[in-house]
């Protein structure tokens, strides 16, 4: 009877522990870009080398998945020798401002400066998209690139680092 009793309370001890859901996949650490991956638009075509003139910028998702807010991204075509280890002129860095998370939707191709408009945290797209000024206090994830014999431009992998707010680094 004690042994029964015993069991039960140990049962019922662990009890909280199934209540806590799930345990964190990853999600909040890693994005739908793979290597291979293709650069999709919105309206569903794929991005080409040919397709954007210098100090043009589009907003891209990874092939497949237009509607993961956490991997949208942006590749810049930026003047010849400009762009830091920039492949055939192109950069691309994750959307997702470092600071609170809006969309950084702002290019001044002049100058080569990426704008948040939430908080106005400006950003070196020519630079690893280095902070230049905050609030934001980190760079912007850079996708690494590669160009296919199709033509198509992928991703070479997944950013290397977790997109968005500094909060998740440390979480
Ligand atoms: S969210 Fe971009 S500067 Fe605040």
């Amino acid at each position: 009877m004690m042994i029964a009793a015993v069991g039960l309370f140990g049962l019922a001890a662990l009890f909280p522990i199934s209540s806590l859901g799930p345990e964190p996949d990853g999600t909040l650490f890693h994005t739908k870009w793979r290597r291979g991956s293709r650069l999709q638009r919105l309206d569903g075509t794929f991005v080409k080398q040919s397709d954007l003139n210098v100090g043009a910028i589009e907003t891209v998702f990874p092939e497949g998945n237009l509607d993961d807010a956490q991997s949208v991204a942006m590749i810049l075509r930026m003047p010849d020798g400009v762009g830091r280890d920039a492949l055939n002129g192109y950069v691309a860095y994750s959307k997702v401002c470092t600071h609170a998370g809006c969309p950084v939707a702002l290019y001044r191709a002049a100058d080569h400066k990426l704008v948040c408009p939430c908080h106005q945290s400006v950003f070196d797209a020519a630079n690893d998209a280095a902070v230049l000024s905050g609030p934001a206090d980190h760079a912007l994830p850079r996708l690494p690139l590669q160009i296919g014999d199709d033509g198509f431009v992928r991703a070479d992998g997944d950013f290397p680092e977790p997109v968005g707010p500094g909060f998740w680094e440390h979480a």
